[in-house]
C-alpha cells in the first residue's frame, strides 16, 4: 500500500468509527446538531491517526481501540470550537465552514465544547482493557488539560499583544503545551498499551511533532489561502499574537520547518516499522492545510 492508501484507510476507519459513534447519541437535539456540526465538518484527523498508526506499527489490532481513537478527536475538536469563540480567538471559518459559534450562537458553541470533552471521557472509559490502556486514557487527559493544551491555550491568550523578553523561549513553550501535548499523547498512549515500546523516542518525536506543527500552522497563517486552509488567515499578525512569524519571520520559520523535519527523521530511524512516519513528515514538512 502507498501511503497515501495507507492515510486514506485509516482517515476512512476513524471517520466511520466517528459516525457510529454519532449516531448512538441521544440529547437536546440542538446540542446534538451543533457537536455532530463540528465532528462531521472535515479535519483531517492527525491525532487518532497517530494514534491507530503507531498501535499498528506494533501489530496491535486497533480495532481494540476505535473508541479511545475517536475520544482524542473529539477532544481536538472541542479544543477547536473553543478556540475560535470570541472570547479566544474569534475566528468566524474553520475546517472550511462557519465555526460553530457563528452557526449555533455562543452558548451552544461552549456547550458542544463542553459534551465533546465529556463523551471523550466516557468513550476513553469505555474502552478501559488493561491497566496499560487505563495509563494512556491518563495521559490523554493530563495532556490535554491544565498540564498540557488548556495550559498552552492560556499561555497563548496571556501573551496576545505583550512585548516578551525572551519570545524564542515562550513561543517554544506555547507551542510545546497548546498544539505538542495533543499531538505526543496519541505516540505516548499506543506505546503504554504496547507496555511501554519506545517511549522516550515517541516522546521526543511528539514533541517535534507539536513544533513542526506549529510553526507551519502559523506560517499557513501568513502565506496560506482560505481554499486550502479553510480558515481565515492573516490574523495572528492582526490579532497581535506570538507566532513563529513574529519571533522568526516567514524564512526564518521555513527554516525552522526543514531543521525540525531533520531531527525527526534522525529519531525515526532507531524504530522499527517506520516507514508510514517518514512519508508522513514529509507531508506535514509540506502540508498546505
Ligand atoms: C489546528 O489543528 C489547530 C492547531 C493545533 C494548529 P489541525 O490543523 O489538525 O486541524 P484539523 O483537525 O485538521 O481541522
Ligand atoms: C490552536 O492554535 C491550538 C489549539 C489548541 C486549538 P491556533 O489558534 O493557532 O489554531 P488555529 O490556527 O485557530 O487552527
Ligand atoms: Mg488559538
Ligand atoms: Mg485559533
Ligand atoms: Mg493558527
Amino acid at each position: 500500500m502507498t501511503f497515501k492508501e495507507q492515510f486514506d484507510t485509516y482517515k476512512c476507519y476513524i471517520n466511520d468509527k466517528i459516525e457510529e459513534v454519532l449516531n448512538n447519541i441521544q440529547t437536546q437535539p440542538k446540542l446534538k446538531s451543533a457537536l455532530a456540526y463540528s465532528l462531521r465538518a472535515g479535519g483531517k484527523r492527525l491525532r487518532p491517526l497517530l494514534f491507530i498508526a503507531t498501535l499498528d506499527s506494533f501489530g496491535i489490532d486497533y480495532n481494540d481501540y476505535a473508541k479511545l481513537a475517536v475520544a482524542i478527536e473529539c477532544v481536538h475538536t472541542y479544543s477547536l470550537i473553543h478556540d475560535d469563540l470570541p472570547g479566544l480567538d474569534n475566528d468566524d471559518y474553520r475546517r472550511g465552514m462557519p465555526s460553530n459559534h457563528k452557526m449555533f450562537g455562543e452558548g451552544l458553541a461552549i456547550l458542544a465544547g463542553d459534551a465533546l470533552l465529556n463523551l471523550a471521557i466516557q468513550l476513553s472509559l469505555d474502552s478501559v482493557n488493561s491497566k496499560q490502556c487505563l495509563d494512556a486514557i491518563k495521559l490523554l487527559f493530563d495532556y490535554s488539560g491544565i498540564n498540557g493544551m488548556l495550559s498552552g491555550q492560556a499561555c497563548d491568550l496571556y501573551y496576545e499583544n505583550k512585548t516578551v523578553e525572551n519570545p524564542e523561549f515562550v513561543l517554544n513553550e506555547i507551542e510545546e503545551l497548546k498544539t505538542g501535548k495533543l499531538l505526543t499523547a496519541p505516540f505516548l498512549m499506543a506505546s503504554l498499551i504496547a507496555s511501554g515500546i519506545h517511549y522516550d523516542d515517541f516522546y521526543q518525536i511528539g514533541v517535534l511533532t507539536g513544533r513542526i506543527f506549529q510553526l507551519s500552522d502559523d506560517l499557513l497563517d501568513a502565506v496560506g489561502t482560505f481554499e486550502d486552509l479553510g480558515k481565515s488567515i492573516g490574523k495572528d499578525a492582526v490579532t497581535g499574537k506570538l507566532t513563529a512569524i513574529s519571533v522568526y519571520g516567514i524564512d526564518g520559520t521555513k527554516k525552522l520547518i526543514d531543521e525540525t523535519y531533520l531531527s525527526i527523521i534522525k529519531i525515526l530511524k532507531k524504530i522499527d516499522n517506520n516507514s508510514f512516519f517518514i512519508d508522513f513528515y514529509d507531508y506535514i514538512k509540506n502540508r498546505n492545510n
